[in-house]
């Protein structure tokens, strides 16, 4: 029996911060051996909102140097870019037509950013979750790793594949394979610096809410002394009176690798005065590792170069596979 397949993918809007990594890319890092994984730099995804183009192409290779850097390696990977590969776009059209449109309205981060950009809401942002589905069904994917917010896009996805195979299929031999989310641990939700009670975010306009892995030693000093704390005496975990105090500490906890039992221990009686500097001197210190080996790669553009074309390549077999597998099932003819 071969590995299982896993395919996650992040987008090129803005920096990767702590949220992203604890969230998501450390964990890939830390399961990537046991799975064929296929981690896509969704670029296709980042222009769903305005954006800007001047941008977008070093934002995306920013973000393959990123998962480089934070220990993806490319034994048991691939790593690419989404745009590369037009069996992506392709596929999302063949879906569109079979997705009802009530499924995309009722999406919850769809109706969350709609709100958000008010009379400017493009086409695209509606289709995100089937541009989504499109990245997951190409690579017959067993899992996806994503945080908690993103299951109801793995749900959709499903529901699309239950339907080409139903509409298309016959059941011995399905079309496309159903994927099943493998969710982090609640304990790797990052929250933001300024309110513990919501996520840290690229999209929250304040830079002071979010440390983003490429911040300087002294950005992270200054985000961690302004960051919102209480005027209780000594630190708790899963006090929901104290959200900002659970997710300093979960912070440290993350980035230490101590355990919760440790760091309640450690850190029970400080005040915030002792706090913050010992959380800084972490973050710093976990960091450095992942911003040295980012630089040396950015610095290196043929390597990063070669190391898309070969994920590229290898993909771009699979998922061209599967595209022609739904084409073919849905009744096209073949190109001359
Ligand atoms: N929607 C995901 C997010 O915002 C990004 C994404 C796009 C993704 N395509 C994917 C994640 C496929 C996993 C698999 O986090």
């Amino acid at each position: 029996m071969g590995k299982q397949r896993v395919l996650s993918g992040v987008q090129p809007t803005g920096n990767l911060h702590l949220g992203n990594y604890l969230g998501a890319i450390r964990n890939w890092v830390d399961r990537q051996h046991e799975y064929e994984n296929y981690f896509c730099v969704v670029d296709l995804h980042a222009i769903t909102v305005p954006h800007d183009p001047t941008t977008l192409a070093n934002d995306t290779y920013a973000i393959a140097a990123l998962y480089l850097a934070c220990g993806i390696e490319l034994d048991d990977s691939h790593i690419f870019i989404q745009s590369h590969i037009s069996a992506h776009s392709e596929l999302t059209w063949l879906l569109n037509c079979i997705t009802p449109v009530n499924w995309l309205q009722g999406m919850i981060q769809f109706k969350e950013k709609a709100v958000k950009q008010g009379e400017n809401v493009g086409t695209g942002l509606l289709d995100y979750p089937v541009l989504m589905a499109a990245d997951i069904l190409l690579y017959d994917a067993d899992k996806v790793p994503v945080g908690e917010d993103q299951k109801q896009h793995i749900e959709l996805t499903r529901d699309i594949a239950i339907r080409i195979n139903h509409q298309f299929g016959n059941p011995d031999s399905p079309i496309l394979k159903l994927p099943d989310p493998l969710i982090q641990k609640s304990g790797a939700r990052v929250m933001s610096l300024t309110d513990g009670t919501s996520k840290m975010s690229k999209s929250d306009p304040s830079e002071m809410s979010r440390i983003n892995l490429l911040d300087p030693p002294d950005a992270i000093a200054k985000k961690i002394k302004r960051c919102k704390t209480d005027p209780v005496r000594g630190l708790e975990f899963d006090n929901p009176d104290r959200p900002e105090c659970h997710n300093l500490l979960t912070l440290y906890q993350l980035l230490s690798g101590k355990t919760k039992e440790a760091v309640q221990s450690e850190c029970g009686d400080m005040g915030w005065g002792q706090f913050k500097p010992l959380l800084t001197e972490t973050a710093i210190a976990a960091l450095k590792p992942i911003q040295d080996k980012y630089n040396d790669i950015q610095s290196d553009r043929a390597y990063l170069e070669s190391v898309l074309r070969q994920g590229r390549e290898n993909a771009e077999a699979i998922a061209n596979a599967t595209l022609d597998r739904v084409k073919s099932a849905m009744g096209f003819s073949k190109p001359l």
